[in-house]
């Protein structure tokens, strides 16, 4: 589930008024966010010694933090990728203040390496002198996801006065059953099975009869090509509402994307995170029976029918990924400029297939009215291209008024890896699929370690156009 975000305080959209409530959106797509942080102050510090090879050399530097009185919820050691001896990493829970900034600066002077990354870093006047010091905080683990699962504006009962389910109490007891599962929920586990109720499996069948019928016609090939796929491997059929434990293990088998449960609404820092994971962040209940072709916001049909098809597609993968590998430790105002590229292609995309255009996006292929609007006359077509894209305003209540298209997955992969090259950042990202973790590159080493990696890879594809 992806939200917008009505305030610049955590890096989304500026949308609405702040503070506003949720808008609905017929079809089901996003919903706006609060500007709270939430209990999210955590800063973490990496930092390499001049000399690491001194015995106790770690613990003189845990000195500096007990002597400045900043109490430290997670120690870590290993070995440096940026030259001889170890680094360290530390966090705090501590939210920007005068002690920490202090332990910083001290620190520095001791360090050939260091880098701030904080939740708080719209403070970073009081965590570091040098701004560039401090980059918004990213998880680097996959398992770092848990991190942020549970910061989320609402939790998935607190329905808005205008939600269909509002007043239905049977409905919203059910909610909440779905927010505590996804709020439980930890990296790693299986995904918690649900036992669907007859009428949500009526509701489920209702929409998915109705939008088979367009797949064949208005859906894009890569979509029409994995559907049948699903209907056998995942059990997705009129009366039954797949698990996502299996379609999550599906998508693992095509391209390594998984699905995992959330109670609630995401930032689009934090929902972007989890795409440079290939994670997608997915909701399991269903919308109000009373209206079976409209959601105020994302649900499982949504996720199911609109997104978990083209998480099957490699080039799509890779696509989605690379919105998520930009996002990560990007500054605010590019922060929006890829939740809004994410907007018109995951969410709203549209291509052209054999001169004819086709809907890839999660939003046309879970809304039945909308699916069948984008290919008449009336919205107005335009080429996608990040740097335009990034910056177009939409609606997020009615039928989009624009479209973009890509000729291909592959030409706007090309597209958005540009683009990320123009945000500023100290470093470089690259998504380590071994060890399911982010590399920081910023350093030559690590480089060089980059460079014989691919020599291997070039060494394989040599190896087997010989034996073609
Ligand atoms: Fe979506």
């Amino acid at each position: 589930m992806y939200s917008q975000s009505n305030g610049k305080a955590n890096g989304n959209y500026e949308f609405g008024v702040v503070g506003s409530p949720p808008k609905l959106k017929t079809g089901g797509s996003y919903i706006i966010e609060s500007h709270s942080q939430g209990d999210a102050g955590k800063t973490s510090i990496i930092f390499s010694p001049f000399n690491t090879n001194q015995a106790g050399t770690l613990a003189k530097f845990l000195k500096v933090f007990h002597d400045y009185e900043v109490d430290l919820s997670h120690i870590e050691s290993r070995s440096s990728t940026r030259g001889p001896g170890y680094e360290f990493m530390v966090e705090c829970d501590a939210k920007a203040n005068q002690r920490l900034h202090d332990a910083i600066e001290e620190l520095k002077h001791k360090c050939g390496y260091m880098k701030v990354i904080s939740r708080a870093y719209h403070d970073e006047d009081h965590l570091a002198d040098d701004v560039n010091d401090v980059v918004p905080w990213f998880p680097r683990r996959i398992r770092e996801l848990d991190r942020f699962a549970n910061q989320i504006l609402s939790y998935g009962s607190e329905l808005n006065a205008d939600h269909p389910g509002f007043t239905d109490p049977i409905y919203r007891q059910r909610r909440k059953y779905f927010a505590d599962i996804a709020y439980n929920y930890k990296h790693g586990q299986p995904l918690p099975h649900v036992e669907y109720t007859e009428e949500e499996i009526k509701t489920w069948g209702i929409i998915f009869r109705n939008l088979t019928k367009l797949y064949p016609t208005h859906a894009c090939r890569e979509h029409n090509h994995v559907f049948p796929l699903l209907i056998e491997n995942c059990g997705y059929r009129e009366d039954n509402i797949p698990q996502l434990e299996d379609v999550s293990n599906f998508l693992k088998d095509c391209t390594g994307f998984q699905l995992r449960p959330v109670a609630g609404l995401l930032s689009s820092r934090d929902f972007l995170a989890g795409l440079a994971f290939r994670v997608f962040h997915s909701t399991q209940y269903i919308r109000h029976p009373s209206k079976p072709l409209y959601t105020p916001e994302p649900d499982v049909v949504h996720e199911l029918l609109g997104h978990a098809p083209l998480f099957a597609d490699p080039a799509f993968a890779q696509f989605s990924q690379e919105i998520g590998l930009a996002s990560l430790g990007a500054p605010d105002d590019y922060i929006e400029k890829l939740a809004t590229c994410f907007w018109f292609t995951v969410e709203y995309g549209m291509c052209r297939q054999k001169g004819e255009l086709k809907a890839y996006g999660a939003g046309l292929l879970s809304s039945f009215g909308e699916l069948e609007y984008c290919l008449t006359d009336k919205p107005q077509i335009k080429e996608f291209d990040p740097e335009v894209t990034g910056l177009q305003k939409y609606p997020i209540t009615e039928y989009q008024p624009i479209y973009f298209v890509s000729e291909s997955f592959e030409s706007a992969i090309e597209k958005m890896i540009k683009f990320a090259d123009t945000i500023p950042r100290p470093f470089g990202v690259r998504y380590n699929a071994y060890t399911q973790s982010i590399d920081v590159l910023d350093s030559k080493p690590q480089l060089d370690d980059l460079m014989e990696t691919i020599n291997l890879e070039l060494h394989i594809l040599r190896n087997a156009l010989k034996k073609l």
